[in-house]
């Protein structure tokens, strides 16, 4: 089959060109009324009062656990099956990671895992909703209730989605989003902290802001906080994006339906399952896993292989678990900086012996379709359908 084509990604317009232009010649590139406007407008977006703009979707997740009071000593629990950045957000405001397994038909972290790694030292948990499907949020909600635990939503996968009618960052104490380059809203980087509480958001400001303090000076700090603010210019862009995320957002998601349903009935893969709960979901990367034992001695390496000379773009995605990358598993006596090898943690963690099997399966299984592709024709789609079928057909000839 020739190579199919798919849109390509960022879509943009004349609605972010007449935005930026603005900006320039409002002589005001930072912080101003184009980054308020987008604050209010995101966080209406998603459901929630009030929104603090940053840098990028990992300074979101690092502002929001220090505007938690989350610090030295305290341990997060997160899922293995996620970017670094939610795990490097917890090691620098000086706490620990502490891995909870996945649910194989979701990608997302297994509530029942969560509850078994609290300990006198969980402060909080940060779901992630990977993929843009929103985490089982009433049994997460359930267990913080019951130990007294803080949620940082990692919703930098589901602009967009909602659990129960409510949107992916209004779900917990508070939620992260990237608009890095490859996300389905960018301006090439950005990020913001979304909530309902009011000190809280204030709390994320000051640290966004040098410590600033509302109402008070220029030059008065009050918290260890740093510059994370986004730009008049990157507001500018987003404003002009959050145009089309509903329409984005829908038209992926029938797509994904059409895709499920034609793909549901091979043997050979197996499709996430959709919580009736989630009443509306963000399609960062469309995936599957796929069954090795049925495909009779074919690798998932050689199906990516078949599907690329169909034309259709997948990939495997992460090598491994979080915790198996080189900065937890430093050989001999474990990772030598703070705070994991802290003398004041009081505990020891030895990351070289963490398994959790499901994130280690998916991770060898996983086959992952981008969003854009999900932006393209029910045409393509089709293509796409008579592509993996194919090769599900025809297994034999790939040995
Ligand atoms: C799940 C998740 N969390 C956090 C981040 C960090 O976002 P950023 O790249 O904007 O720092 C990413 C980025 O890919 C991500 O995928």
């Amino acid at each position: 089959m020739s190579k199919l084509a798919f849109p390509s990604w960022p879509v943009f317009g004349e609605e972010e060109r007449k935005n930026l232009l603005e900006v320039f010649e409002s002589g005001k590139w930072w912080y101003g009324e184009k980054v308020k406007e987008f604050e209010k407008k995101y966080a209406e977006f998603q459901d929630t009062k009030f929104g603090v703009t940053c840098t990028n979707g990992t300074a979101a997740l690092e502002i929001s656990l220090l505007a938690c009071g989350i610090g030295a000593g305290d341990e997060v629990i997160i899922p293995p099956y996620t970017f670094m950045a939610t795990a490097s957000a917890v090691l620098k405001v000086n706490a620990i990671p502490v891995f909870a397994d996945i649910d194989l038909d979701t990608s997302n972290i297994d509530s029942s895992d969560v509850e078994k790694k609290i300990t006198k030292n969980t402060k909080a948990i940060i779901p992630v909703h990977f993929a843009g499907l929103p985490c089982d949020m009433d049994a997460l909600n359930k267990i913080a209730k019951k130990y007294k635990l803080r949620i940082i939503e990692d919703a930098c996968h589901s602009w967009g989605s909602k659990w129960k009618g409510k949107g992916t960052g209004a779900l917990g104490d508070c939620g992260c989003f990237s608009f890095q380059m490859s996300k389905n809203i960018t301006s090439g980087e950005g990020g913001i902290i979304l909530s309902d509480k009011k000190e809280l958001v204030e709390t994320a400001r000051s640290y966004s802001n040098c410590g600033r303090a509302k109402g008070k000076g220029f030059y008065e700090h009050f918290l260890l906080g740093s510059n994370y603010r986004m730009t008049e210019l990157q507001a500018a862009i987003l404003l002009a994006q959050l145009t089309r995320l509903e329409e984005q957002t829908l038209k992926r998601e029938e797509n994904a339906k059409y895709l499920d349903e034609n793909l549901k009935n091979i043997p050979g893969i197996s499709l996430m399952k959709r919580d009736p709960r989630v009443t509306r979901r963000s399609y960062h990367l469309y995936i599957f896993r796929f069954l090795k034992e049925k495909w009779n001695g074919i690798t998932r390496e050689k199906f990516l292989a078949a599907l690329k000379a169909e034309g259709i773009p997948a990939w495997a995605g992460y090598p491994v678990p979080l915790y198996k990358n080189p900065l937890f598993q430093k050989k001999g006596k474990g990772p030598k900086f703070c705070p994991i090898s802290c003398p004041y943690y009081g505990k020891k963690i030895d990351y070289s012996k963490v398994f959790c099997p499901n994130a280690e399966k998916i991770c060898k299984e996983a086959v992952w379709i981008n969003h854009p592709v999900l932006l393209a024709k029910k045409e393509d789609m089709k293509n796409i359908i008579d592509g993996i079928t194919k090769v599900w057909e025809n297994k034999k000839e790939l040995k």
